[in-house]
């Protein structure tokens, strides 16, 4: 019997999408969650909490591989040291994270940028926990995903006017691409940094709003509100773009169309 791969976070919107690609290769697959969830379709439920590393020595034990796709809006370093310390003594050969595009290049120092851009400040101190782990690893660096995008602009149209933060720009990517390469990346050797992840194109976050707004049929003004702070200005010089690593194929129109057009 081969070792069963764990899917931290496989209940989320990136981390189903690996674990039914790394069933459908025929893994074993075993989850993490905070929730309790019945084994199905061959895959085991471990309950845990990264976050105060709860129940997590059952899930990491016997686990070969472990792809670590837990993460929230805040801690995830924390949540990285938690599984780091539980899989050190548990013998796993290959750990793989999922980061998020410019986790080095936004820098996070003042009060202002930890309160608007901590989540990537803790991306980096997660990467880096990952790195000194002693185990063999791998990082992926993605841009934003569609989801992530749709579900901000459904928050942002229920307001009359909406505020975009002028200059930035995003490059959403597809999960299910992400998800492809992250099982690509697990079932190979461990690669240490690898290339980052974007989407086939880099839009204005306006135009982003705009396409959404159109696709739902709902009007609203936009406007444009100048964010302080040195992560703002890092993200208006696109330090959350990776144009050069346009590798996604879906765009935000064709995701639009099949998630909010029909
Ligand atoms: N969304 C994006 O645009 C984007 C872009 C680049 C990178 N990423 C990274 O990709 C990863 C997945 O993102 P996502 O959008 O798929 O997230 P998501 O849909 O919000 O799902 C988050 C997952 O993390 C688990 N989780 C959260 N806190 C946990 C804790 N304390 N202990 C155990 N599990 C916990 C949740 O499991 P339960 O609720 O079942 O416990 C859930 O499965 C994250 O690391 C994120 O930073 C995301």
């Amino acid at each position: 019997m081969t070792a069963p791969i764990l899917v931290t976070g496989g209940t989320g919107t990136l981390g189903r999408l690996v674990v039914a690609r790394l069933r459908d290769t025929g893994c074993d697959v075993r989850v993490l969650s905070r929730l309790h969830h019945e084994a199905a379709d061959g895959i085991e439920f471990i309950t845990g909490d990264l976050a105060t590393g709860e129940g997590i020595e059952p899930a990491v034990d016997g686990a070969g591989t472990i792809v670590h796709c837990a993460g929230s809006s805040k801690g995830d370093e924390d949540k990285a040291r938690n599984l780091v310390r539980a899989v050190s003594g548990a013998g796993a050969s290959h750990l793989v994270y999922i980061s998020v595009v410019g986790a080095d290049r936004i820098p996070v120092v003042s009060r202002v940028d930890r309160a608007m851009f901590g989540y990537f400040g803790s991306k980096l101190a997660a990467e880096r926990v990952v790195a000194d782990s002693g185990l063999p690893w791998t990082t992926l660096r993605a841009a934003q995903f569609h989801d992530l995008i749709l579900m901000v602009a459904q928050q942002m149209a229920k307001l009359p006017v909406i505020p975009v933060p002028a200059g930035f720009r995003f490059q959403p990517v597809d999960a299910g691409e992400v998800a492809a390469r992250l099982v690509e990346l697990t079932l190979g050797k461990p690669a240490g940094l690898v290339p980052d992840m974007g989407g086939p194109r880099v839009y204005r976050v306006a135009d982003l709003l705009r396409g959404y707004l159109q696709a739902a049929r709902r009007h609203r003004p936009i406007v444009s509100v100048r964010l302080p702070g040195k992560a703002a200005n890092a993200f208006r010089a696109g330090a959350n773009l990776a144009p050069e690593q346009a590798v996604g194929q879906r765009t935000w129109e064709d995701f639009l169309a099949a998630r909010v057009g029909s």
